[in-house]
């Protein structure tokens, strides 16, 4: 709907409705006068706009943003609005199974919060037995201390290690495919800040995704479930929130396996996107996903001007690395380097601290309203209903899961997510893949040829 020129000059001319109007400079230096967004404007966009310094607030409850500093004033936190009970019937999701019962769920049958769970125990086995059929990329892990301190991973392109190149592959979603569309993301939560989060979309019909810790989850299971019914997308972030490429194979198994159980225990569902905590993903990561049938979303970054990345690091205020108003710099930034994007864009924010939520409710959400911004959760942008974004729910035919396209490990021989087909007669159990009607899983393994490594051997040798 954007598609038209004028339309993109009235969407960066910042229109608040009870505000003067704001004269927004377009890029060939002009000033073009603010319009409604919904007035056709007649300047066409030859450029980059540029924007005002400061975003205005269209929120008259905003916190001050010379108050959101590291140790902002205390606030009450909102209460939930609705707690849903067991047994009630997800109408936002199509075909959703019954609220399961969490009255019953115990911490103690969990790992420990916000650490990586143990290997050995026994659900984790049993993950990793059912893994056995699958061959990973033989990569060594990282070592605490990101880029300078693993140079050897740096200078190993094959492994295509997001975190210090960008590098992605094709089955990594990095934007929304629609111009001027922004896939809406929180991250690290559920937090005591959450419900404010929430509420305020629900309030305003926005819809987002959550990707959610598991440590949070099993720690505040009816924010979880309020984000579930209110329509939002809920994705994997992890149980504790690790860099995950400097982990064990069987360590990202527990750190995938017990947050999807986690989320499955609350909701009812099983998230099939995840987002790895720091972008922090290789092929072997990558690999370990698809087998456990999680598609990754990291962020747009890397495809505009300066390679600028769509990450607000609103998450940063608490720590005193960027003040709140460096963050709507950032978000300018942001709509910015969108505006010169053929696709849409990725946006990474997060609902763990008081200021990223004040920010997000006071100012940033406000602000792509009054822009008439489309705002979505990423499985909207990507044009799939929202029942695609569960295990449970998700239509295998239109949209296949990971293990159904070969994906589940990635030869490092091709920047392109297929494992080349083979023909070899492979293990059974495989996925059908609707398309080509080939044994999908057996694919993979012939990929792995020769140098078939067992999981456990594989482990053995990082
Ligand atoms: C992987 O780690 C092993 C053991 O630390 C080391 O000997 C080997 O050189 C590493 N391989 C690569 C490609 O870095
Ligand atoms: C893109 O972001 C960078 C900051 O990283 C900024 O310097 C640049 O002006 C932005 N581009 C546009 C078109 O806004
Ligand atoms: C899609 O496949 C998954 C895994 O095989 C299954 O659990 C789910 O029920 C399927 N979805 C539908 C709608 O049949
Ligand atoms: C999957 O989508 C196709 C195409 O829209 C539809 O015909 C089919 O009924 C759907 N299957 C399920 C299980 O929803
Ligand atoms: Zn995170």
């Amino acid at each position: 709907m954007w598609s038209s020129p004028a339309l993109v000059v009235a969407l960066f001319v910042v229109a608040a409705s009870s505000q003067p109007p704001l004269l927004a400079p377009s890029a060939s230096g002009s000033a073009a006068p603010a319009t409604s967004p919904n007035a056709s404007a007649t300047t066409p966009l030859s450029g980059p706009p540029t924007f005002p310094v400061t975003l205005l607030s269209t929120n008259p409850t905003a916190v001050p943003l010379a108050s959101l500093t590291v140790n902002p004033p205390p606030q009450s936190t909102v209460p939930l609005d609705t707690t849903y009970a067991a047994g009630a019937t997800p109408t936002v999701v199509s075909g959703a199974p019954p609220l399961p019962d969490i009255s019953t769920l115990s911490p103690a049958n969990y790992p420990a919060l916000d650490k990586v769970p143990p290997t050995d125990s026994p659900q984790v086995q049993q993950w990793i037995s059912e893994l056995s059929g699958f061959t990973f990329p033989d990569i060594n892990a990282t070592v605490a201390g990101g880029c300078p301190a693993n140079l050897a991973a740096v200078a190993d392109t094959n492994r295509c290690w997001w975190t210090c190149s960008q590098c992605t592959r094709s089955t990594d979603i990095i934007t929304c495919p629609d111009r001027l569309t922004w896939g809406s993301s929180f991250d690290d939560g559920p937090s005591p800040y959450s419900p404010s989060l929430v509420q305020y979309l629900n309030q305003q019909s926005l819809k987002t995704t959550f990707f959610v810790v598991g440590s949070r989850a099993i720690s505040r299971p009816d924010f979880l479930r309020s984000e579930y019914m209110g329509g939002h997308q809920i994705a994997v972030h992890t149980w504790s929130h690790p860099s995950l490429t400097t982990l064990t194979n069987e360590q990202v198994i527990a750190e995938f396996g017990w947050s999807k159980k986690i989320i499955k225990d609350v909701i009812g569902v099983t998230p099939i996107y995840f987002r790895p905590p720091f972008g922090d993903i290789d092929d072997r990561i990558r690999a370990i996903a698809a087998a456990m049938d999680l598609i990754p979303i990291i962020w747009t970054s890397g495809v505009a001007s300066n390679h600028v990345s769509f990450d607000t690091n609103d998450f940063n205020i608490p720590a005193g690395t960027v003040s709140a108003s460096g963050v709507i710099d950032n978000f300018n930034n942001i709509l910015g380097n969108a505006s010169t994007l053929n696709t849409g864009f990725i946006v990474l924010e997060h609902d763990l601290f008081q200021q990223s939520v004040d920010l997000a409710t006071g100012y940033i959400l406000p602000q792509a309203l009054a822009m008439r911004l489309t705002l979505k959760p990423i499985i909207s942008c990507l044009n799939l209903p929202l029942s695609d974004a569960y295990l449970e729910t998700n239509n295998n035919s239109t949209n296949p899961l990971p293990t159904a396209v070969g994906t589940s490990v990635i030869p490092h021989s091709t920047n392109g997510a297929n494992a080349s087909p083979g023909s070899s007669g492979s293990p059974a159990n495989g996925n059908q893949n609707a398309a080509t009607g080939m044994n999908q899983k057996s694919d993979m393994w012939s990929w792995a040829g020769g140098m078939l490594v067992g999981l456990i051997g594989a482990a053995a040798a990082l």
